[in-house]
C-alpha cells in the first residue's frame, strides 16, 4: 500500500478461479497451467442474503460501468504541490503544522480538470474518479465542516466542482474517491480507542459525504477507500450506503468502507473475481497515484494495452491513474500513453467496450475478449504469417482482420486452430486484432491438449 508497487506485468496478471484458486495469466505472458473453467455472462451477482430486487437494482446501476471498461483515476491534493507521491505526509514523517502549508500553494490553473477530461474522452475512457479527500484530509470542495479545504486556502475555489462540470461537458461519467483514513484530523486517529472522538470523526465522514452527494448533481461512482482505524460497525458503513443510495438512487459504490459494494477494487494487479462478481483494477502508469516527480518507471503503451484488454478479457474495467502537478497539468509522459491509448481505442474500441468474459485465455501471443460467439484475438506478440490457437472445443466458422475486415484464412484440427496467410510484419501497433466467429461461445481446454494429443510411438 504504502511502497512503490513494483510488479511485472506476469506477476500482475492472476485469475481467481471459481473454486477461489488463482490460475496463471493468459496472453502476452502467458500460462502454463492448463485451465477449464467455463465462462458466465459478466453482471453483478446476488451477495449472500440479496433479495432478487436487491440483484435487479444492481444490475440497473452497474449496466453502464460493465460496458464502459476504461476510466480514468485522477489523484490530485496537496501532495501534487510537494511532488514526492501521495503518501509524502506520513512516508516523510512530515508534521501537520509543516504539511499544512501546502495548502496556501496550491495555487491550479483555473478548470485544469477540462484538459483531463479531453484526454480522458480522447483516450476512450468512459468515466473519471477523482480524488475528493486523500488520506493527507484536504477536501479539494467548499465544505462547510472543515477550513481545511480547497475553497478556503490557495485555490480559493470548490475543485470538486469543476471537475464535476468538465467530465460531463466531455460526456463522461463522475466519479468521486473519498479516503475514510484521514492523517489530519485531530480524531482521525483516536478514534479507535476513544469514544467520544469516534462520534464526532464518523459524524465529521458521514457529514462530508452527504455534501459530496447532495451539492453536485448526478454522481455515478463513489470510490471509497482506506478504512483504517475501524472496521465497517464502527463507521456504521451500513448506514452511510444508505445514505448514499438515498440521496443518490443511480449511484454504484466499492468495496473499500468495510462492506462489499457493488464491486472489487484489486489495486495494482489484474486479477479476475469469480465469475458474477464486478471487479474493476486500478493502476499507476508509472508506480506514483499522486505526482512523484523523480518517478520515472513509465509503463510502455504495450503493457497499457495488454493491461486494458486483459481486464476485458475477465469481465473487468481498467481504471488508469493520472497524477496531475500542483497546478493542474499532467506530466507529457502521461499524456503522450493515454493519446497514443486512445488512437488505438479508435480503431478497436468494439473489441473492448461491452465485451463478455472471455472462458479462452490461454495463449503465448495473444490475449481475447469475445462478445457473444465471437472471439477477438489480440496479438501482442505478432508471430509472422499464422497464428495459432490450442484447445478450442467449438467449431470457428469465419475469421478476418479487426476493424479492415479483410477475410483471414483458417484451418481448424482437433487440437489446433491455424490463422493463416497473414503479413510477416504486424499490422498494427502495438496490438493486432483478428476477429474470429465460432458456432457457439467459444470454449478453450488445454488440458485435453496435454493430455489427449496423441503421441507417437517412438522410443516406448
Ligand atoms: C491505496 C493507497 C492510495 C491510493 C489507492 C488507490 O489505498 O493508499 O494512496 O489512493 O490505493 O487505489
Amino acid at each position: 500500500m504504502k511502497s512503490p508497487y513494483r510488479m511485472s506485468r506476469r506477476q500482475s496478471l492472476q485469475w481467481l478461479g471459481a473454486g477461489g484458486s488463482v490460475l496463471a495469466a493468459s496472453g502476452l505472458i502467458s500460462g502454463c497451467k492448463p485451465a477449464a473453467e467455463s465462462s458466465k455472462p459478466g453482471g453483478p451477482e446476488a451477495e449472500a442474503g440479496e433479495s432478487p430486487a436487491a440483484v435487479a437494482d444492481g444490475q440497473r446501476r452497474m449496466q453502464w460501468w460493465h460496458a464502459a471498461r476504461f476510466g480514468m483515476f485522477i489523484h490530485w491534493g496537496l501532495y501534487s504541490v510537494y511532488g514526492h507521491h501521495e503518501w509524502a505526509m506520513e512516508m516523510e514523517g512530515i508534521p501537520v503544522a509543516e504539511y499544512e502549508q501546502l495548502a496556501a500553494k496550491f495555487k491550479p490553473q483555473p478548470n485544469a480538470a477540462r484538459a483531463w477530461a479531453k484526454l480522458a474522452k480522447q483516450a476512450g475512457q468512459k468515466y473519471m474518479v477523482m480524488t475528493t479527500k486523500h488520506h493527507e484530509g484536504f477536501c479539494n470542495w467548499d465544505t462547510k465542516l472543515t477550513n481545511y479545504c480547497a475553497a478556503k486556502q490557495g485555490p480559493g475555489r470548490d475543485l470538486v466542482a469543476e471537475f464535476v462540470e468538465a467530465a460531463r461537458a466531455e460526456g463522461l461519467r463522475v466519479g468521486f474517491y473519498y479516503s475514510l483514513m484521514d492523517w489530519h484530523h485531530p480524531d482521525g486517529a483516536r478514534c479507535a480507542t476513544d469514544l467520544a472522538a469516534r462520534q464526532r470523526f464518523v459524524a465529521y465522514t458521514h457529514g462530508l459525504i452527504e455534501e459530496l452527494m447532495t451539492n453536485y448533481g448526478k454522481i455515478d461512482v463513489l470510490w471509497y477507500d482506506v478504512d483504517w482505524p475501524l472496521d465497517a460497525q464502527g463507521w456504521q458503513s451500513e448506514k452511510m450506503n444508505q445514505m448514499v443510495f438515498k440521496l443518490q438512487p443511480d449511484i454504484i459504490v466499492n468495496n473499500r468502507n468495510g462492506l462489499p459494494g457493488d464491486f472489487s477494487t484489486p489495486e495494482q494487479e489484474i486479477r479476475a473475481e469469480k465469475a458474477g462478481r464486478a471487479w474493476e483494477t486500478c493502476m499507476t502508469m508509472n508506480d506514483s497515484w499522486g505526482y512523484q516527480r523523480a518517478d520515472d518507471n513509465w509503463k510502455t503503451l504495450k503493457v497499457l494495452i495488454g493491461n486494458l484488454i486483459t481486464c476485458a478479457q475477465g469481465g473487468g474495467n481498467y481504471l488508469l491513474n493520472i497524477g496531475p502537478k500542483g497546478d493542474g497539468s499532467v506530466p507529457e509522459e502521461s499524456i503522450q500513453r493515454l493519446t497514443a491509448m486512445g488512437k488505438w481505442m479508435d480503431k478497436q474500441g468494439p473489441t473492448i467496450y461491452e465485451t463478455e468474459r472471455s472462458q479462452v485465455r490461454e495463449s503465448v501471443m495473444a490475449d481475447f475478449t469475445r462478445k457473444g460467439n465471437t472471439l477477438y484475438v489480440h496479438v501482442g506478440n505478432w508471430p509472422g504469417s499464422t497464428v495459432a490457437i490450442a484447445g478450442l472445443k467449438t467449431k470457428a466458422t469465419a475469421a478476418k482482420m479487426f476493424p479492415s475486415g479483410q477475410k483471414v484464412a483458417f484451418q481448424q484440427e482437433e487440437f489446433r486452430l491455424q490463422l493463416t496467410g497473414l503479413p510477416e510484419k504486424a499490422p498494427e501497433h502495438p496490438v493486432t486484432t483478428i476477429e474470429v466467429a465460432f458456432d457457439s461461445e467459444p470454449i478453450q481446454d488445454m488440458l485435453r491438449v496435454r493430455e489427449d494429443r496423441p503421441r507417437r510411438g517412438v522410443g516406448v
